[in-house]
């Protein structure tokens, strides 16, 4: 699998086990800088949670009072994400589709929360990412996007990395970026799983970890990786 290829996330779900060392983002609950984010109100208006995964962060979001769009292109993930919404009682709007479809819906969102989904994207989908971006922001819209760093996250199998650097390339044309920060991304991977973690690049057993050495874990003795947090806002564009 070269790097121009997207992660087969309809595969890792459609198991239907929704954890495991493939899933190491289903941690039960919102990632902890997406909380901390909502429980300082940097969050407004109608938020759209891209690639939403299993819910846990959208639902968040919902309990703070926000209005919250989940899509992502997994039905199974949606699925468990709406019916976690009706057992805790919460109007969360999950969509089960592609991202990239998004812009024919015509909605204009105010902020969209982005955890984890760029990075699952080769680079030569950026552009495309940008122009869906503009497509379905409001002038102004917030975005807080979370992304395994260069820097920052040790060399274990995963998804494509950027460089504080990349990203500011990458975004400041259409974007004010107003910071790229260092935040923490929780996983339910214990970390003696990640030396035989399955590579969902490549569906390899045991793929080759190397500079394991930076590898932090919580109190549960599961992986946090050091990511950066973009926080930009939707520059105007020319009349
Ligand atoms: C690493 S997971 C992160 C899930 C969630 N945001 C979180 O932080 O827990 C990436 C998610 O993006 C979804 N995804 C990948 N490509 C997508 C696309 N083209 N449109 C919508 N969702 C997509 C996957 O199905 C997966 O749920």
């Amino acid at each position: 699998m070269t790097s121009t290829e997207r992660i087969p996330f309809e595969k890792l779900y459609g198991d239907g086990q929704k954890s495991g060392p493939l899933m190491p983002w289903n941690i039960g609950g919102p990632q902890p800088a997406v909380r901390a984010l909502a429980d300082r109100d940097a969050l407004g208006g109608h938020v759209l949670d891209i690639g939403c995964g299993l819910g846990d962060n959208a639902l968040y979001l919902a309990s703070k009072g926000l209005q919250v769009t989940g899509v992502d292109i997994s039905p199974v993930a949606i699925e468990c994400a709406q019916e976690k919404a009706e057992k805790v009682g919460l109007d969360v709007r999950f969509v089960a589709a592609d991202a990239f479809g998004l812009a024919e819906a015509g909605v204009r969102y105010d902020t969209v929360l982005d955890s984890a989904f760029f990075h699952t994207l080769p680079r030569t989908e950026i552009p495309a990412y940008l122009a869906l971006l503009d497509a379905i922001t409001q002038e102004r819209a917030q975005l807080h996007l979370f992304t395994f760093a260069t820097e920052l996250t040790p060399d274990f199998p995963g998804p494509r990395r950027s460089s504080a650097v990349e990203l500011r390339t990458d975004f400041e044309a259409t974007w004010k970026i107003h910071s790229i920060s260092s935040a923490r991304y929780s996983s339910s991977l214990p970390a003696a799983a990640v030396a035989q973690m399955v590579d969902p690049r490549t569906f390899e057993l045991d793929a080759p970890t190397q500079n394991l050495t930076g590898v932090s874990v919580d109190e549960n003795g599961c992986v946090v990786s050091s990511i950066w947090h973009l926080h930009a806002e939707r520059l105007a564009r020319p009349a």
